[in-house]
């Protein structure tokens, strides 16, 4: 299936740079679950689809990391990331543009250097996994720590939502949504060596609230009691999954 990129001038840099200022609540949780599997003081960390590198910076300033790489393959937010870092006067992070899901010559340059490599909200919006979680397999890292939406459940949802012009205007840009089983994921992780999963439930503290509920945007809402996340017509299912060597 081919899949219309974003264009720069498509991407929400409000997104990227909000989480600066507020850390979004799944990085705050995904860390310290991290953090408590592995001390993350001095640790080094790839970021795959770092965005504008909010999250290594979050990993910086609370946990003490060490030298660590984003890469990302909008120049925009490669340049966002880079003037961020400048800003703020953290030299040992560093940015790249690529493409995550064919990582080769830097694989050469830090293979073995990387004690995590982190993949946060980037699987659903790819294709699928395995490409990406091949390129951090190159890096040798013990730890592979995703967040994405997954199914408890031996179904993978492939979803498409194509964005839409009124009148006669056609797509004007499409995402993926996927949804992957976690026993499937399971699965390709411990064949790739990567025998040891935990696995957790991303938990909703705060209501999230939207006016137009016609748009792809995020809200809280309640369902058999439980308080979960609608966007559009899709309850989001997040996890985390830190796979160990
Ligand atoms: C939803 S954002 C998440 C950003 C960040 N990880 C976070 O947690 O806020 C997905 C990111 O993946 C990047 N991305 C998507 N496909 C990519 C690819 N093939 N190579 C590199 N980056 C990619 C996008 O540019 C975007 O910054």
């Amino acid at each position: 299936m081919t899949i219309r990129k974003e264009n720069s001038r498509q991407i929400d840099l409000k997104y990227h740079i909000k989480q600066y200022r507020n850390p979004y609540e799944t990085t705050k949780q995904i860390t310290s679950f991290l953090n408590k599997k592995i001390n993350l003081k001095f640790k080094n960390f790839l970021d795959l689809g770092s965005g504008s590198g909010a999250n290594l910076f979050y990993l910086k300033k609370k946990f003490k990391i060490a030298d660590s790489f984003g890469v990302d393959n909008q120049p925009t937010l490669i340049k966002l990331a880079k003037k961020m870092m400048k800003n703020k006067k953290i030299k040992n992070i560093r940015f790249y543009l690529g493409n995550i899901e064919k990582l080769n010559k830097s694989a050469n340059i830090l293979k073995n250097k990387i004690d995590v490599v982190t993949i946060l909200q980037v699987l659903s919006i790819l294709d699928g996994y395995k490409k990406v979680i091949n390129s951090a397999i190159k890096f040798n890292p013990k730890f592979i720590a995703v967040s994405s939406l997954f199914w408890d459940g031996y179904l993978d949802f492939k979803i498409r939502v194509d964005f839409l012009k009124k009148n006669k205007g056609g797509i004007v840009t499409s995402r993926y949504y996927n949804i992957y089983s976690i026993y499937k994921y399971l699965e390709y992780m411990k064949s790739k060596g990567y025998k040891k999963n935990y696995v957790k439930k991303l938990k909703f503290m705060k209501n999230l609230k939207l006016k137009d509920k016609k748009i792809m945007g995020s809200y809280t809402s309640n369902l058999n009691g439980k308080k979960v996340l609608i966007t559009g017509p899709l309850i989001q299912s997040w996890y985390f999954i830190i796979s160990k060597k």
